[in-house]
């Protein structure tokens, strides 16, 4: 029977968790955490995942703000903002929103955010600690994905973990955490320059499927039995949602799910979780200062 890995549950639970912990900080006479987000232009799929940043914020307590700028906003006008923060005692962590606009280098405006106010863990200080196992921040999609298989007791050691995508964000930094001792599997890597993707995903135990390519994992391409995390979220136009838009994963759910032990659905598989992460993030930055 395949299991649905249920993230909205989790991250509830973990929610619940957190606001505990900021109402006895409160009422002890101590100071909310707070989180500040940066959005710049009005992409429609940025603009609700700051919104959805913001709500949770307030749902556990945290204090929270938000900065926004025009899509014409100079590359220096973003940075001595982000400096302003680095310096602003009320603020424990802020985000960027990616991605920003093609004449901003985004790498310029990663490595200004200050390591320890990075919730996001994108900066390369941050990154390098990850990967050497030091305790920082973890960005916040793969830590949620961990927090998932932790939660269900998933069997990850000395499992066949294939990841689909290398990106910086989610695919890269899953690689590192499912190879580390507490996870212990055995980490394929594919993307788009490799030649048998269909022929290494077959032989995972666990597949995680990070590229962004709605229904791109076929159940051809999936062993009976596997456990799938579904990271895509492709904003797609629909006439069935009050948004007009709905969110597709990389998996081809209907006929990958018969197949599994364990699937995550989107929405309500990865997305919640990711966005928790940023709140435990938030939590660990302001307990820092
Ligand atoms: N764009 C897509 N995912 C993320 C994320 O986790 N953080 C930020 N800042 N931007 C994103």
């Amino acid at each position: 029977m395949t299991k649905i890995i249920d993230g909205k549950q989790i991250s509830s639970e973990i929610k619940h968790e957190i606001k505990i912990q900021v109402d006895k900080i409160i009422t002890d006479g101590g100071k909310k955490p707070h989180l500040t987000a940066i959005l710049v232009g009005n992409d429609g799929g940025s603009e609700s995942y700051v919104n959805f940043k913001i709500k949770d914020c307030e749902e556990v307590g945290f204090e929270s703000s938000l900065i926004r700028f025009e899509d014409s906003v100079s590359e220096n006008e973003l940075l001595s903002c982000i400096e302003k923060l680095n310096n602003d005692d009320n603020v424990d962590g802020f985000i960027v929103q990616l991605p920003l606009p093609g004449h901003i280098n985004e790498d310029n405006v990663i490595e200004a955010v200050s390591p320890s106010k990075d919730v996001d863990g994108f900066h390369p200080v941050n990154v390098g600690k990850m990967v050497t196992g030091l305790d920082t921040f973890i960005s916040a999609t793969p830590m949620g994905i961990v927090e998932l298989f932790k939660r269900y007791q998933i069997e990850t050691s000395g499992k066949n973990c294939v990841i689909i995508g290398r990106s910086n964000i989610v695919g890269r930094p899953m690689s590192i955490l499912m190879s580390q001792k507490q996870m212990n599997s055995t980490v394929t890597v594919v993307h788009s320059g490799t030649k048998n993707i269909p022929e290494i995903c077959k032989d995972a135990d666990i597949l995680i499927a990070a590229m962004g390519k709605p229904n791109f994992l076929t159940a051809d391409m999936v062993k009976q039995g596997a456990v799938v995390i579904d990271v895509g979220t492709t904003r797609i136009k629909s006439d069935k949602t009050k948004s007009g838009f709905k969110l597709a994963g990389d998996v081809d759910y209907e006929n990958v799910a018969p197949k599994c032990s364990y699937i995550t659905p989107v929405p309500g598989g990865v997305g919640p979780m990711t966005r928790v992460a940023l709140l435990l993030n938030t939590f660990k930055a302001s307990k820092n200062r």
